[in-house]
C-alpha cells in the first residue's frame, strides 16, 4: 500500500466516515463522490488511480483518502483499514465494492482466474468488512439504539438469476448474499447491520466489452426500458449506509430496471 502522511487534526471528529472499496471508477467513484456529498469522509483503495478520484481528492482535503492497493491481498487490506482508523478515528459504514468480473465458459476456464475471482470478490470483500467488524466492536456505540456499523456488499443481480458465461462470478456474488445472511444475525445484537446491493447490468468498465446485440437483447428484456447507470445504484447504497435503514439488516436489494438477463 502507498504511504501517505496522516494528520492527527480530525481523529477526534465524530462526522461519519465510510471506506468504499474501489473507488477510482464507474459504480465505486459515483458512490465515493455521494458519500462526500452527504458529509461523510471517505476512504477508498484501487489498484490504480484514476484522472476523476485525484480531482476528487484534490477538492476534499482532509475528507478523502485515496490509496492503491491489491483487495486480493489480506494484509494490505486490514493496514488499509488501520490507516484509516489511524487517519479518521472511526468507521461508520464499508461499502465492499470492488471486484472482478470474467466472462467465458466453465470448460475453458483456467484455475488461476477461477483463484482470482474468488481473491478478489469473496476474499477481499470478506476480509474488509471482518477488519471494519473488529472495529465495531470496540468503537463506542452513539446513544441511539440506530446502531454501531453498517455493511454493505455489493451483489449482482446474476447471482440469484444466473446468466451463461458468468458462472463464477456469479458464484462470488452469491457467496456474498450469503455472507452478508449470516453475519448480518451474527452482530445484530451488538448494532452492526449487513446488506447487499444487487445491480443489474450497468454501463461501466466492467461491463464495456459486451457485444452490441447483447446490450440489445438486454434492454428489451428490462422493463424500464435502458441499462442501468451508477447514480441509478448510489441511492440504494447510501440508503443502506445511513441511519434510514437503521432497522434492516441480512437483506439485498436488487436495482436492475426490473430484470434485463
Ligand atoms: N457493471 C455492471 O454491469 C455490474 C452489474 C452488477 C454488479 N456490478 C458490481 O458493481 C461493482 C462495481 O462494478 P463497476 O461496474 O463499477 O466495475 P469497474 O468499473 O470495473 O470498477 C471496479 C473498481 O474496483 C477496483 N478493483 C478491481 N479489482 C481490484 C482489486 N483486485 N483490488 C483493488 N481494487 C480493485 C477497480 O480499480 P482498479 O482496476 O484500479 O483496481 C475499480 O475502482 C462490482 O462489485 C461489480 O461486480 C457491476
Amino acid at each position: 500500500m502507498a504511504t501517505v502522511p496522516i494528520p492527527q487534526s480530525r481523529v477526534d471528529d465524530a462526522t461519519p466516515v465510510a471506506i468504499v472499496s474501489g473507488g477510482s471508477r464507474g459504480l465505486g467513484l459515483a458512490v465515493v463522490e455521494r458519500l462526500l456529498e452527504r458529509g461523510d469522509r471517505v476512504a477508498t483503495f484501487s489498484r490504480g488511480r484514476s484522472g476523476r478520484l485525484d480531482d476528487l481528492t484534490a477538492r476534499h482535503p482532509g475528507e478523502l483518502f485515496a490509496t492503491t492497493l491489491d483487495a486480493a491481498d489480506p494484509v494490505a487490506v486490514a493496514s488499509f483499514v488501520g490507516a484509516t482508523i489511524a487517519r479518521f478515528g472511526r468507521i461508520d459504514s464499508c461499502v465492499a465494492n470492488a471486484a472482478i468480473a470474467a466472462e467465458g465458459v466453465l470448460a475453458t476456464t483456467a484455475d488461476a482466474l477461477i483463484a482470482e475471482l474468488l481473491a478478489v470478490n469473496i476474499q477481499g470483500s470478506i476480509v474488509l468488512v471482518r477488519e471494519c467488524v473488529r472495529q465495531w466492536l470496540v468503537q463506542p456505540r452513539p446513544p441511539t439504539p440506530d446502531g454501531t456499523g453498517s455493511a454493505v456488499m455489493v451483489s449482482s443481480s446474476v447471482a440469484a438469476r444466473g446468466s451463461p458465461g458468468l458462472s463464477v462470478y456469479a458464484a462470488t456474488k452469491g457467496a456474498l448474499e450469503s455472507f452478508a445472511r449470516s453475519l448480518a444475525r451474527e452482530v445484530g445484537s451488538r448494532g452492526i447491520r449487513v446488506n447487499c446491493v444487487a445491480p443489474g447490468f450497468l454501463e461501466t468498465d466492467l461491463s464495456a466489452s459486451l457485444p452490441a446485440g447483447d446490450r440489445a437483447r438486454l434492454v428489451r428484456r428490462t422493463p424500464l426500458g435502458r441499462l442501468g447507470m451508477p447514480a441509478d445504484v448510489v441511492g440504494a447504497i447510501d440508503f443502506l449506509t445511513s441511519r434510514r435503514s437503521a432497522f434492516i439488516t441480512g437483506q439485498t436489494i436488487t436495482v436492475d430496471g426490473g430484470g434485463g438477463f
